[in-house]
């Protein structure tokens, strides 16, 4: 193990729970799974007890004490995916890479998990390859999908790849279109939000294509802030109705013309985000108090 690499990992990124989750994040982005020597290093390093660490390292999903493979494909078995035949499609999974949920095959390439809801119920059976959502998820469509991982989902192209397509996003409160036609990110305009942390204050960009990794643009937040996210328009907090499924963070739920919230993870460098077709009764009945 990387010593010398860890401790630069544990040192920028600081000691509060944030900065414990960041570690973790770039320790396994590293190693693609938490080592245990790793862990033990980690507790020594920031003054926390073994147990903490290993407590925040098993409650999100997203970390793993196994190695894991360089692709990761989740099958979401909640009640919604479950009722739609989402157990069919884990079989399917499973036959096709030869390995049960929770492992990972031989060549280290691809690893199968099982999730319980990955917010996109309407889109059942849903599946996320390495991040990208696939929706309708049919069993002919498993042995795809696990080509795509293998070949790299990492490039995604939003003229030519169904996986990815914009949105046009408001603001839950005043409705005002957060668009920003000036200034583009992926080819498309952008989301424009304020963001702001421990009294600094930021305007951020966001890519507006769904399923884009594309970092939000600005500066005046650190890297890996939790912050708090604000219409620009009529200065209303974007609210949170749920947590992000990579970083356990609040998720920032903002209004999309379809009828369905686009959520985005309020931690600045987490890419993570996802639609919600649940959301926007609550977002109507908070409008009608
Ligand atoms: S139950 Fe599968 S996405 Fe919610």
């Amino acid at each position: 193990m990387d010593t010398k690499g860890i401790l630069d990992i544990i040192q920028h990124n600081g000691e509060n729970q944030a900065g414990l989750i960041a570690i973790l994040e770039e320790i396994q982005a590293e190693y693609s799974y938490l080592p245990e020597e790793a862990l033990r290093l980690v507790a020594k390093e920031t003054g926390r007890s073994l147990a903490d660490v290993y407590g925040v390292a098993t409650f999100y999903k997203a970390f793993s004490l196994k190695p894991k493979g360089r692709h990761c494909i989740s099958v979401c078995l909640g009640t919604a995916c479950h009722v739609r035949g989402a157990q069919k499609i884990v079989e399917e999974f499973s036959q096709e890479l030869g390995i049960k949920p929770g492992e990972t095959t031989s060549d280290n390439e691809v690893t199968l998990e099982t999730v319980n809801c990955l917010g996109a119920c309407a889109l059942g059976p849903t599946v996320v390859a390495d991040g990208h959502y696939f929706p309708h998820v049919s069993r002919n469509k498993v042995s795809d999908i696990v080509d795509a991982a293998r070949n790299g989902l990492e490039t995604l192209d939003g003229k030519t790849d169904g996986r990815v397509f914009p949105l046009q996003v408001s603001c839950p409160v005043c409705r005002q279109s957060l668009m920003d036609p000036d200034h583009h990110i992926d080819g498309h305009p952008s989301v424009t939000l304020d963001a702001s942390f421990n009294g600094r204050k930021d305007r951020v960009h966001l890519s507006s294509l769904y399923g884009s990794r594309a970092p939000a643009s600005g500066n005046g937040v650190p890297h890996n802030s939790v912050t708090r996210l604000h219409c620009p328009h009529c200065q209303s907090e974007i609210p949170s109705f749920s947590d992000c499924l990579e970083c356990g963070s609040p998720m920032a739920a903002l209004y999309i013309r379809e009828g369905c919230t686009w959520e985005v993870c309020t931690r600045r460098g987490c890419q993570g985000h996802m639609l919600n077709l649940n959301q926007i009764d609550l977002l109507k009945n908070d409008e009608g108090k």
